[in-house]
């Protein structure tokens, strides 16, 4: 009890209009492990996403949208601002030497990273999804970038192994996500609630728009594509049926946009449920449990929502391989419970 007092007096009040960087140095105190690396680290993905920001911007003025011609190890077209953005962020942690490895949805395997000694003493590891949603980009619908962070298990001053990447989501150290939309937000936790900051694009910084994000415990809108409708298993065609049915606050709203991060935003602001099952056509699902599904299941988490494969919990999940596929359900409580009711009732 007293314990938990202290750790009170610790915790700042978030004050609104508090920039990003002050609410880091401010709430540093509040990390489990006070180095400062974590906050360094923070502050780096701030600098990339504004650089990323710009670029996502102006996509519709300069020639940069459109595949890149090559294709990523998903088998996926790659358009050039995943490329940019990919880049970006690996440099602005590797130049700044704030992390030990990196692994990314653009990269077919982890990056190991050096300092110039070869003794880098750096203890957090990466995971990003560095533009989520790029097929909305040359439409001008917003797009993402995700991430997750975690302590490296093997010893310090070692090169990283596949060890270090293949961690369950409850090991999580922070996650968020920069959502590139009509405005600007970075939105992450460190275990201790969830924050969202809103860029100023006109002095280029964030301020603390949304303090102790919370998901509804109920919601109104679902959100999957439904073109794959035929292809769900018979569990997640019943929900959709009870989602549509008119009975008390039913039916609800349907919101698909395709990008993950926005369609998550909007779910944690306004109450709702995002599904990406798996399909008689993607066995697997489509959604990567490392860098897409991990970090947006201990957003969820500390938001009080819920994200599940559809029967446990996403951040138990033991990873197996970087770019594992998992069937994600995430989103209020109350909605992603009674989506696996469906899904445990059904055959
Ligand atoms: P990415 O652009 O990083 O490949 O991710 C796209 C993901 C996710 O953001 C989105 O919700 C989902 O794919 C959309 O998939 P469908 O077009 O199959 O609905
Ligand atoms: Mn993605
Ligand atoms: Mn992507």
């Amino acid at each position: 009890m007293r314990y938990l007092y202290q750790i009170a007096q610790l915790l700042p009040m978030s004050k609104k209009n508090q920039t990003l960087g002050e609410f880091i140095i401010e709430n540093q105190a509040y990390f489990k492990y006070t180095s400062g690396e974590l906050s360094r680290l923070i502050n780096s993905i701030r600098l990339a996403a504004k650089v990323v920001n710009h670029e996502v911007n102006k996509a519709g003025l300069v020639d940069i949208i459109g595949a890149a011609g090559d294709t990523n190890i998903q088998g996926e077209d790659q358009q050039k601002l995943d490329v940019y953005a990919n880049d970006k962020f690996i440099q602005t942690l590797t130049n700044r030497n704030i992390v030990c490895g990196i692994a990314s949805e653009e990269e077919d395997d982890f990056i190991s990273i050096n300092s110039q000694d070869d003794n880098n003493q750096n203890k957090y590891i990466v995971l990003i999804d560095p533009l989520d949603g790029s097929s909305n980009i040359d439409v001008n619908v917003s797009v993402g970038t995700i991430f997750s962070v975690y302590r490296r298990v093997t010893p310090v001053g070692t090169p990283v192994t596949i060890e270090d990447f293949l961690q369950p989501g409850n090991q999580q150290v922070a996650a968020g996500y920069v959502v590139y939309g009509t405005s600007t937000m970075l939105v992450y936790t460190t275990g201790h609630g969830v924050n969202g900051f809103t860029l100023n694009p006109a002095i280029g910084t964030f301020y603390l728009s949304h303090p102790d994000m919370q998901f509804p415990e109920n919601g109104n809108i679902y959100s999957v594509n439904e073109g794959n409708y035929i292809h769900f298993p018979k569990g997640v065609k019943n929900y959709i049926k009870y989602c549509q049915m008119e009975e008390g606050d039913r039916p609800y709203t349907s919101r698909y946009i395709g990008s993950l991060v926005s369609d998550f935003h909007r779910n944690m602001i306004k109450g709702g449920i995002y599904m990406y099952p798996k399909s008689s056509k993607k066995e697997e699902g489509k959604l990567r449990l490392l860098y897409e599904c991990n970090p947006m299941a201990f957003l969820a988490e500390q938001a009080n929502g819920k994200a599940s494969d559809g029967f446990k919990r996403i951040l138990d999940i033991q990873p197996t391989e970087l770019h594992q596929r998992v069937p994600f359900f995430c989103g209020s409580k109350n909605m992603v419970l009674k989506a696996e009711e469906f899904m445990q009732n059904t055959d």
